[in-house]
């Protein structure tokens, strides 16, 4: 099966729009020219969707650059109303946002959203036509406890309830051990690509092998320019969200380039 890998920079709540310029203005003139094999996104905060959008949209049409596509980081359960501090899917269509990250470790521990909550997230994501990049993974106690495949289990059943087969074609999984976020500890491609198995055996449990075998589940948690390539490497994983070390162009880039295959 021919799964396109996807890069994904999940900024976190780093750069704003004259950071994202800089980001993007010094990302572009440096893959000028080339093409990948290989989806590259940049998720950055909200307020610099506007300027990521601006600034993907007039380099495309003077230097015919690398297509990027853009991610939101969150999205509203709601549609509109008394929502104090959030932003709907609606909203993120208008700034041409092709994906959006749901389910990530830090929403889940800090912000306390549900699998419930996701789930809706994740509906309404779809309803309008954006692709979730939805997260999973076990936190260290977890896996320690051996309840690595209970609670993968639990996190993909429960956060895709109700989603449709053609749902699950539009949407992109995301690995990330919770141990490995931020900390420098990436996990060994072994026990990646042990769990990257699994969660692709759950989506053939519940959608059959043809979906599981074209779904494309990402790996996140350090991953790095040195330790992109064996990653990449592991036959059920299909790409990487990033986070540290895609807040520098060269970096993120050099991963993308040890990671995949130049066209
Ligand atoms: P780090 O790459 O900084 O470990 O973060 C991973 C992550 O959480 C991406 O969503």
């Amino acid at each position: 099966m021919n799964r396109k890998p996807i890069f994904a920079a999940n900024w976190k709540m780093n750069k704003g729009p004259s950071e994202t310029e800089d980001f993007i203005k010094s990302f572009l003139s440096k893959v000028q020219g080339q093409t990948f094999n290989s989806e590259i996104v940049v998720a950055p905060p909200f307020v610099s969707l506007a300027k990521l959008a601006d600034l993907l949209h007039t380099a495309t049409a003077v230097q015919n650059a690398h297509a990027i596509q853009t991610a939101a980081q969150n999205c509203s359960q709601f549609d509109s109303g008394a929502y104090t501090g959030e932003i709907s899917v609606l909203m993120l269509r208008e700034f041409f946002v092709h994906y959006v990250i749901l389910g990530h470790s830090e929403r889940r521990s800090i912000y306390g959203e549900t699998d419930a909550i996701i789930n809706a997230k994740l509906k309404k994501a779809r309803e309008a036509n954006i692709r979730p990049i939805f997260c999973i993974g076990e936190t260290l106690a977890e896996r320690e406890a051996g309840k690595l495949e209970s609670v993968l289990r639990t996190q993909v059943t429960e956060g895709l309830r109700d989603l449709s087969e053609k749902d699950l074609s539009e949407t992109v999984l995301a690995y990330e051990p919770v141990w490995a976020i931020g900390t420098g500890v990436t996990a060994t491609s072994e026990q990646a690509q042990d769990a990257h198995q699994f969660v692709r055996s759950l989506i053939a449990e519940l959608y059959g092998q043809d979906t599981a075998a074209k779904i494309r589940i990402q790996y996140g948690g350090s991953v790095k320019p040195n330790n992109a390539a064996e990653l990449m490497a592991c036959p059920d994983i299909d790409g990487a969200l990033i986070g540290g070390a895609a807040l520098e162009p060269q970096s993120f880039l050099d991963i993308i380039r040890n990671g995949t295959q130049e066209a």
